[in-house]
């Protein structure tokens, strides 16, 4: 049987929907995630795409406890054995971490980088303090940073740099699930592409699972192992990547997968 990181059963999320001088009296309820189930195995990565709009982070961020969850499970396996139900336990799971499309506000921007990466082990009292500097410049050869840029500001690092550090500050606490949400969309093509293929050697060389939302078909096809494909709240269809790609079943991932010329 498949070893998995994450069950995710039946969820269903919904948002109110307030009405406005725009939209007077349609008051009601948004159904943002409807009855999906989604399972992603230990060591893989799990795309997820599906236009905007229809519901990826909604669902990504469920996971991290950022989305008000109606219905459903989450079950998070961790590599102990022990099931641990992310709808109702609210404490702050280190093994599963986030990476934003937006490295300008997701990282602090009046913290150098080294105290970046250093509060989530400090915080957590992941490792002494005397361990901590080894640990920071494991980090940064780990996510291809020269030592220096420890003493540098979110500001005075390039899109792509900045992107490394939040990389490297999601794997301080050693996670064993990732979750990315459109992490390489803010980046130049060249830039996208070093930045995948870090998290492709990440994944191999630290055995950590991701769940890598994008609308970006190439790049999801190039970084996953397994792909869903969400449409209006749905999950319509999951497969391997290859399988997916070359003999895809339902309508809209026809629809979509013809979107893109090389795909035609
Ligand atoms: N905080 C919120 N409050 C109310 N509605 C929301 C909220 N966040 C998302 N929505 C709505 O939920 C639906 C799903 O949004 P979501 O951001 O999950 O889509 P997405 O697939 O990530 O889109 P994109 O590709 O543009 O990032 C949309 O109709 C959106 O307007
Ligand atoms: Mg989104």
């Amino acid at each position: 049987m498949k070893d998995n990181v994450l069950m995710i059963k039946d969820l269903t999320i919904h948002y109110s929907k307030k009405s406005n001088a725009f939209s007077k009296g349609s008051e009601g309820k948004i159904c943002a995630v409807n009855h999906v189930n989604l399972t992603i195995g230990r060591n893989e990565i799990h795309g997820l795409v599906g236009e905007s709009g229809s519901g990826k982070s909604t669902l990504g961020r469920s996971i991290i406890g950022l989305s008000p969850v109606s219905f459903g499970e989450i079950l998070f396996c961790t590599k102990y054995g022990k099931t641990i139900d992310l709808v109702h336990d609210k404490t702050n799971n280190l093994a599963i971490q986030m990476i934003f499309q937006d490295s300008n506000s997701s990282l602090n921007p009046n913290m150098k980088v080294k105290t970046i990466l250093s509060e989530p082990i400090v915080i957590n009292h992941i490792l002494h303090k005397r361990d901590v500097p080894e640990r920071l410049l494991e980090l940064m050869d780990m996510v291809g940073l020269a030592p220096e840029y420890l003493e540098r500001y979110p500001h005075q690092l390039s899109g792509g740099q900045r992107q490394r550090v939040a990389i490297a500050r999601a794997m301080a606490t050693n996670p064993e699930l990732i979750i990315a949400d459109e992490p390489t969309s803010a980046l130049d093509v060249s830039v996208q592409a070093q930045i995948l293929n870090l998290l492709l050697d990440i994944k191999k060389k630290n055995g950590v699972s991701m769940l890598f939302i994008s609308h970006n078909l190439a790049v999801v096809r190039h970084i996953s192992d397994y792909v869903s494909v969400m449409s209006k709240g749905d999950i319509v269809e999951t497969g391997e990547t290859l399988g997916l790609f070359n003999n895809p079943q339902h309508e809209y991932t026809k629809r979509l997968w013809r979107a893109i010329p090389q795909f035609q």
